[in-house]
């Protein structure tokens, strides 16, 4: 994250976004929280992947949207460069990412990345990555 700019190539595809993010929420495995997380990913090179949570009984293993979205973007294509980030949850107000996933997203995001939250009903917020999560760590402090 921190300087790197990656040119815009192609305008977001909100919609498509939240609708992939929505759709595979529906696959969430949340029987312990009952909190279910759809979240979709939109690479540089023009790619929508999604992903949901996923959890454990032992419930510290478990894994948020926000990342396996991230993951799969990684696995199916080689992703390595994050354009947007849409999150979709049940909630009353938009949930923004948790701290994890915020550092996993920083280490494939350029400055600035958009993140998005909706409700299934659909209120809205919109964060920056840079903002969430100012002085992130680094490959640069290694
Ligand atoms: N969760 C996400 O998937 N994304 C977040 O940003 C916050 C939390 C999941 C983890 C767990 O399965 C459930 O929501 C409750 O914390």
């Amino acid at each position: 994250m921190g300087a790197r700019r990656w040119p815009r190539r192609r305008p977001i595809p909100w919609e498509k976004l939240f609708a992939l993010a929505r759709s595979v929420r529906l696959h969430a495995y949340a029987p312990y929280s009952k909190f279910r997380v759809g979240a979709a990913v939109f690479t540089v090179d023009g790619s929508l992947f999604g992903g949901c949570n996923v959890e454990n009984s032992s419930y510290g293993v478990s894994s948020c949207a926000e990342r396996n979205a991230l993951c799969v973007a990684v696995s199916a294509l080689g992703a390595r460069r994050i354009a947007a980030v849409a999150i979709v949850t049940q909630t009353e107000r938009p949930c923004p990412p948790c701290g994890i996933c915020r550092q996993m997203l920083a280490e494939f995001a350029s400055a600035g990345l958009p993140v998005r939250s909706r409700t299934l009903k659909g209120r809205q917020a919109s964060y920056r990555l840079e903002k969430l999560l100012p002085s992130a760590f680094s490959a640069q402090f290694l």
